[in-house]
């Protein structure tokens, strides 16, 4: 067993969850997946699952009204990025998304203060990897260097460090880099080859099983999509209960476990 760091039950203890419920024009979000569109249905019965598993962790999750005028809006993740002592809105990077960041606003008011990012940024929340007062900001087709200033900015007067990440695989850093407790991240061959990572124990995926590298970790549980043998036997190694769940309708919309909430 790998030994847990003194900030696994410190910095990192989330306390709350924003999600939003999926709509009926999930579909019509942005993807670049081949595995065609996504039953409205059963995309909300695994919406639901996972609220149902937050509150398990003892998480108070605020579920959000749906918004059919932006089909990709229950991903909320890309929106912020809260922290214990701060909240950034971020000015996403897909055109098509930025109107999503006003009604997540007056929410994030009631728990932080928010800092907005400018129009001359873009940053998508789930290229940003928290751990402990660190974070890596993923350089992606969503998140240029100007979000990543921004972000450090607002950010570094707290006491956290950040460094970009190039990412040349996957939609967002987080859809191959994720902590998983233990001073331990999981993560592909890309990202177990950046020295920003050398000081982390190491979970590396197999190329086929690169969208489970997208697993939740939530106060000394991990969430992880099930249906990914070979990932659920590295993750066991760290020692901490998993839960799997049924993402294959999230899948399909380029959309992954960290993607539905904002966690602080
Ligand atoms: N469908 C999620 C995204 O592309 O942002």
């Amino acid at each position: 067993m790998l030994a847990a760091t003194f900030y696994d039950f410190i910095a990192m203890h989330f306390q709350n969850a924003i999600a939003r419920l999926p709509s009926a024009t999930c579909g019509q979000g942005l993807t670049t997946s081949s595995l065609g569109a996504p039953d409205a249905q059963r995309t909300r019965q695994q919406f639901d699952t996972y609220i149902s598993t937050l509150l398990g962790l003892g998480l108070t999750v605020t579920v959000l009204p749906e918004q059919p005028a932006f089909p990709d809006s229950h991903f909320v993740e890309d929106t912020a990025v809260v922290g214990p002592e701060f909240a950034v809105l971020t000015h996403p990077g897909a055109p098509s998304r930025r109107g999503e960041t006003a009604t997540i606003e007056p929410v994030l008011w009631r728990y932080r203060g928010v800092t907005r990012m400018s129009a001359n940024a873009h940053m998508d929340g789930g290229d940003v990897l928290m751990v402990d007062k660190r974070f890596f900001v993923g350089l992606t087709s969503r998140t240029d260097e100007a979000g990543v200033r921004e972000f450090a900015a607002a950010v570094e007067p707290f006491g956290y460090r950040v460094d970009a990440i190039e990412v040349s695989d996957g939609l967002h850093l987080k859809s191959i880099v994720n902590y998983v407790g233990r001073n331990t991240l999981i993560l592909n061959e890309e990202g177990a080859r950046n020295p920003a990572f050398a000081g982390f124990s190491h979970l590396i995926l197999d190329k086929a099983e690169e969208y489970a590298g997208n697993t939740l970790w939530i106060n000394d549980t991990l969430i992880t999509p099930s249906g990914y043998p070979d990932t659920l036997a590295k993750l066991q190694t760290v020692g901490l209960p998993i839960l799997q769940l049924d993402t294959s309708e999230i899948k399909k919309m380029d959309g992954g476990l960290t993607c539905l909430s904002l966690r602080f």
